[in-house]
């Protein structure tokens, strides 16, 4: 954990905002082990809710095998049961919450109840037609959820996850390229507008995304420290 964990006085918390492949889980997970702060995935909480198949999990799977946005109602139900958690006092990193206005309204609302805010909205600007390559060719370590790339981030031995030595490796059923084109429109018609809610509250900060995940990396880390103060 880095130092400015250790010195913080209050929770920081951050929402990384990019479309899907611009690295917002990669990067969530770094921030993580850096800074002691929680990533909160809708995408993670959701795909937990269909594998155990709830009510939520029912109605959310085939809207998001369709690489459509679930319902607001849905989502906000499930992120507000997570953020009950203890945990989340120290600080967190929304990844991929919020993706429409009235899930930004709803933030807004649930963080002013307990007299917080968001330290910065993290605005990863990437291109479309790389976002395809990137997505397709994403594999996980099915014991502990470590990220990887066909070409872009392979496990230094093959097969064998570099973090917990797990060899199962999977791949998300929503991955394809088709599936992939109608999530980057949903991206841009329901979540991009939220790039101009968040700089008219002055709390938008852009990243050039198309670098390295390791220059990324180095661009968030100031932005941590610097609103962390
Ligand atoms: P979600 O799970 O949130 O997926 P997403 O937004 O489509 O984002 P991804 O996880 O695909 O991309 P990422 O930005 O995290 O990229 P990653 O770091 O993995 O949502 C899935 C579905 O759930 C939605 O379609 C929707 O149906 C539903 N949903 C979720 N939240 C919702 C909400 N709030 N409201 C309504 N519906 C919701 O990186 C991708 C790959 O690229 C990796 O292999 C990585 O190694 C590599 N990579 C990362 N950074 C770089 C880099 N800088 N250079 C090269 N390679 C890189």
């Amino acid at each position: 954990m880095d130092g400015a964990s250790a010195t913080r006085t209050r929770p920081v918390n951050l929402i990384l905002l990019g479309p899907p492949g611009a690295g917002k889980g990669t990067q969530a997970r770094i921030l993580e082990e850096k800074f002691g702060l929680v990533q909160l995935s809708t995408g993670d909480l959701l795909r937990a809710a269909v594998a155990a198949g709830t009510e939520a999990g029912k109605a959310a799977k085939a809207v998001m095998e369709a690489g459509d946005l679930v319902s607001d109602e849905i989502v906000l139900a499930i992120l507000k049961d997570r953020m009950a958690d203890d945990d989340v006092a120290r600080g967190i990193i929304l990844d991929g919450f919020p993706r429409t206005e009235a899930q930004a309204a709803a933030l807004d609302a649930l963080l002013k109840a307990s007299g917080q805010t968001i330290d910065a909205a993290i605005s990863l600007e990437v291109e479309d037609d790389a976002m395809v390559e990137r997505v397709s060719g994403r594999f996980t370590c099915a014991a502990c959820g470590e990220g990887y790339h066909d070409s872009f981030k392979t496990p230094a031995k093959d097969g064998v996850c570099d973090k917990c030595g797990g060899t199962e490796m999977k791949r998300r059923a929503d991955d394809n390229a088709e599936t992939v084109r109608t999530r980057l429109q949903a991206y841009h018609a329901q979540t991009a507008p939220l790039i101009a809610y968040y700089a008219g509250r002055d709390s938008l900060v852009t990243v050039d995304a198309m670098a390295s995940i390791t220059d990324v990396e180095a661009a968030l880390e100031t932005i941590v420290k610097r609103v962390a103060g």
